[in-house]
């Protein structure tokens, strides 16, 4: 499925894909700030955004080959590749599938097992119910409130405010069919032992979604990886806390970039 993109600034590719259920449209501070010095590109994953959803079966797996498809359209042969969240998954899913193209990794507020039982079921019913609603009133109950940490919602409520309009332009049908994917993907953290690409492994510290163990099993189970925890954040550091976001990877591209020379 071709995959609509923001594409901007020249140098080292850096390739950013958004969490559930938002869009490219969360990274607007890192294509500000960090396109100074990279080629920044954010695509909107199948569904969301200005990407069509397509008829595939859902996963992680399909989300990936989608990144390298874009990649090949763009002519793009290795770029840092990170994701955050539901972007990680599919970040671990490109890193398995297309190890190759993979010049560095960043895992933000993400993590490499699979969903418990529970954890599955939960998002089944929530795909059901999407689809049922035929709106996104379950992600705005359920899901919203836990995106930004305690932190944003007292200081901040013009992010919470921008947040919450991202999660109403999600189309259900995507959001179902993102949820399904979720919940089959499989365990990677066994995979990240031979992911040889230098990791940045990034955590907000009040992060409710994601636990600061999943980043560090990841940290652990990679073989070049460093961690950055981000603080007075909740589940995404991008656009909670975009300058700090923004300081980790930018160091981290750029050390990259230097060896790559
Ligand atoms: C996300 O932020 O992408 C989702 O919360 C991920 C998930 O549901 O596991």
């Amino acid at each position: 499925m071709p995959l609509y993109s923001r594409d901007v600034g020249n140098g080292t590719p850096l390739v950013l894909l958004h969490a559930f259920p938002l869009s490219s449209a969360m990274w607007l501070a890192q294509r500000e700030a960090l396109a100074e010095r990279f080629r920044v590109v954010t695509p909107d994953l199948r569904g969301f955004g200005g990407s069509p959803l397509g008829t595939a079966e859902p996963s992680v797996d399909v989300m990936a080959d989608d990144v390298a498809a874009l990649l090949d359209a763009k002519g793009i042969d290795r770029a840092v590749v990170g994701g955050l969240s539901m972007g990680g998954y599919v970040t671990l899913a490109f890193c398995r599938r297309h190890p190759d193209r993979v010049l560095g990794v960043v895992l933000a507020d993400t993590k490499a097992t699979p969903d418990t039982e529970t954890a599955r079921a939960d998002r089944l019913r929530i795909a059901e119910r999407l689809e049922a609603d035929k709106t996104v009133d379950v992600l705005l109950e359920e899901l919203l409130p836990r995106l930004v940490g305690p932190t944003t919602m007292r200081q901040r409520a013009l992010i919470y405010g921008r947040v919450r309009g991202l999660v109403q332009s999600a189309p259900p049908s995507a959001a179902a069919w993102a949820q399904r994917a979720m919940a089959a993907r499989p365990d990677a953290l066994e995979s990240l032992a031979g992911l040889h690409a230098p990791a940045l492994v990034v955590h907000g510290a009040e992060d409710e979604i994601t636990t600061e163990d999943d980043a560090r099993a990841m940290v652990e189970a990679l073989p070049n990886a460093e961690l950055t925890l981000v603080p007075r954040s909740g589940h995404l550091p991008p656009v909670e806390q975009p300058q700090l976001f923004n300081e980790a990877v930018g160091e981290f591209v750029a050390a990259l970039g230097r060896t790559i020379r």
